[in-house]
């Protein structure tokens, strides 16, 4: 949505509450939903405003927030309030901590975290227009509970908000509730919060008791009715927590679907707020995408696979995986039952399968790990193909070792890589190494045991079983000498790199 910049001054964020409902440790603010903090999406709600300058008002667990804080939103500064006596008093200390301020301050509670940008944009207009001194965002709700009601007069004007444990029983049938988001004439708002009294039936100080005394004076005041009721809701406990999260993720796929997004299943898959996803991309049924993800055009993920902070390239296919902090290229394919971890680049057309777990590694185009492989702090080239139960044996106890494997090699199953080792361009490994050494381009690397064949064991040494009356039937000998069936290499006119494509051209 364009939008014209809106002259706001300063923006406060009330945020020092204890959140005592949520009955947890974390501050009530800093608890998660849709790919940030609650604090984090009032904040991105307030951001296009283009305030000049941003203060959080933190008291209850001020340390995590005051650094959750610097994480998030580098540009907002931190005021404590040492004790919570009320959100106008949280308000009067950003007010002395603000100073001078040119233009309107918008004072927001921390716990909306379904606020959007245009919804504040509206509020702000409406308060330029009517050149109000005070406007407050109202909403109209079916269940006002536990919220403070908007007292208009007879001709429509807002006379006061009163909290519903100070409401008299006309009071609490009002529906019209305070959202918690005011926008007003600094000077005249700091005057007023020292007017603010406790005598209340939570001995705070009201913030919204402002209002009341502005009117009072006779100033303009106004109300501003958000146009979706939701946008307003706070947050005081874990089950409304979950509702949120449902609504703001309800709110994310409606998008992604009038997009083109194709989404097979609503109810199970979740998309932050953060993450992007292209139209035509398919999100099967149990699909996470998490973070700062990004899904390219014609990808289908899922079902069952969560992606924080990955990349999914276009037309890339990722099944029941769990994947972080990767790059999948275009083309690529991934899982069933991936594990790539963070680091893992996946060129075009690469593929990773079932049971493999990838760490800080890039593989290269048309390159294959196709089954119940580790793979860590590695570079493998283009074409190349890994073969099952090959593990790249990157750690040494104290440090960790790089593997690189050039282009075209083939790794035959079971051969652990002792990094740090290469593979040269065109190798290829024998099934069961234990590579320790560089393989040189076009050569054969081998590093197992001969195989030795002792004749006749098991109807000398387990006589009498099933397998040495099979044996004898087959004309197995009773007695005979161990063979030695020539080198481990002779053995392997296929080195037998475990994959299904293997010998394809
Ligand atoms: C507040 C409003 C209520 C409104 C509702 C909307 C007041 C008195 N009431 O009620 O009219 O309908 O929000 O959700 O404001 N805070 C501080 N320091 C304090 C106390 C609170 O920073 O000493 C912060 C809280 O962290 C919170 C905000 O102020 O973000 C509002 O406080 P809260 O206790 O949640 O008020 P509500 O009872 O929800
Ligand atoms: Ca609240």
């Amino acid at each position: 949505m364009q939008q014209t910049p809106s002259t706001v001054g300063a923006v406060v964020v009330l945020a020092a509450g204890q959140g005592t409902r949520m009955r947890s440790r974390t501050p009530k603010v800093l608890h998660h939903l849709g790919g940030r903090s609650m604090l984090g999406h009032v904040l991105a709600a307030a951001e296009p405003l283009g305030a000049g300058r941003t203060v959080v008002v933190v008291g209850s667990g001020r340390e995590a927030v005051a650094e959750h804080l610097t994480a998030v939103a580098p540009h907002a500064t931190a005021v404590v309030q040492e004790q919570q006596n009320g959100s106008g008093h949280a308000a009067a200390v950003a007010l002395d901590a603000l100073g001078e301020v040119s233009g309107a301050v918008l004072i927001v509670n921390g716990d909306a975290p379904l606020l959007r940008a245009e919804t504040l944009h509206a509020l702000v207009q409406a308060h330029r227009q009517a050149g109000d001194v005070l406007t407050v965002l109202t909403a109209e709700v079916d269940d006002p509970t536990g919220l403070g009601r908007i007292v208009r007069d007879g001709g429509g004007a807002v006379r006061a908000i009163v909290e519903e444990k100070d409401a008299d029983p006309a009071t609490r049938a009002i529906t019209e509730v305070n959202a918690g988001v005011y926008v007003g004439d600094a000077a005249a708002v700091r005057e007023a919060l020292t007017r603010v009294g406790s005598s209340n039936q939570q001995g705070e100080q009201y913030l919204t008791d402002v209002l009341g005394l502005l009117v009072a004076d006779g100033a303009p005041v106004g109300g501003h009715r958000a146009p979706d009721a939701a946008d307003t809701l706070g947050c005081n406990d874990q089950r409304e927590l979950a509702e949120r999260r449902r609504m703001l993720n309800d709110r994310v796929l409606d998008d992604l679907m009038r997009a083109g997004v194709v989404v097979i299943d609503p109810m199970t898959t979740w998309v932050d707020v953060t993450a992007e996803v292209a139209a035509e991309a398919v999100l099967q049924p149990g699909t996470q995408v998490l973070g700062a993800s990004t899904i390219g055009a014609g990808a289908v993920v899922g079902p069952d696979t969560t992606l924080v902070d990955v990349e999914v390239g276009e037309g890339a296919s990722v099944v029941r995986s769990h994947c972080q902090l990767a790059v999948i290229g275009p083309a690529a394919t991934v899982g069933p039952f991936s594990y790539l971890r963070a680091g893992t680049e996946l060129a075009r057309g690469a593929k990773v399968g079932a049971f493999v777990e990838t760490k800080n590694v890039q593989v290269g185009e048309d390159s294959k790990v196709p089954h119940l492989s580790y793979v860590g702090d590695a570079t493998i080239g283009r074409g190349s193909n890994i073969g099952a139960a090959t593990v790249f044996v990157n750690y040494d106890g104290v440090v960790k070792h790089r593997t690189t494997v050039g282009d075209h090699v083939r790794v035959g199953s079971d051969t652990m890589l002792v990094a740090p080792v290469t593979i040269g361009d065109g190798a290829y490994t024998a099934a069961g190494s234990v590579i320790t050494n560089d393989v040189p381009p076009g050569a054969m690397g081998v590093a197992r045991a001969r195989q030795r064949n002792v004749a006749g064991w098991v109807r000398r040494r387990r006589p009498r079983t099933p397998a040495a009356e099979a044996a004898a039937a087959a004309g197995g000998a009773p007695d005979g000498p161990a063979t030695d069936t020539g080198t481990a290499a002779s053995t392997a006119p296929s080195p037998g790199t475990g994959d299904e494509q293997q010998g394809q051209p």
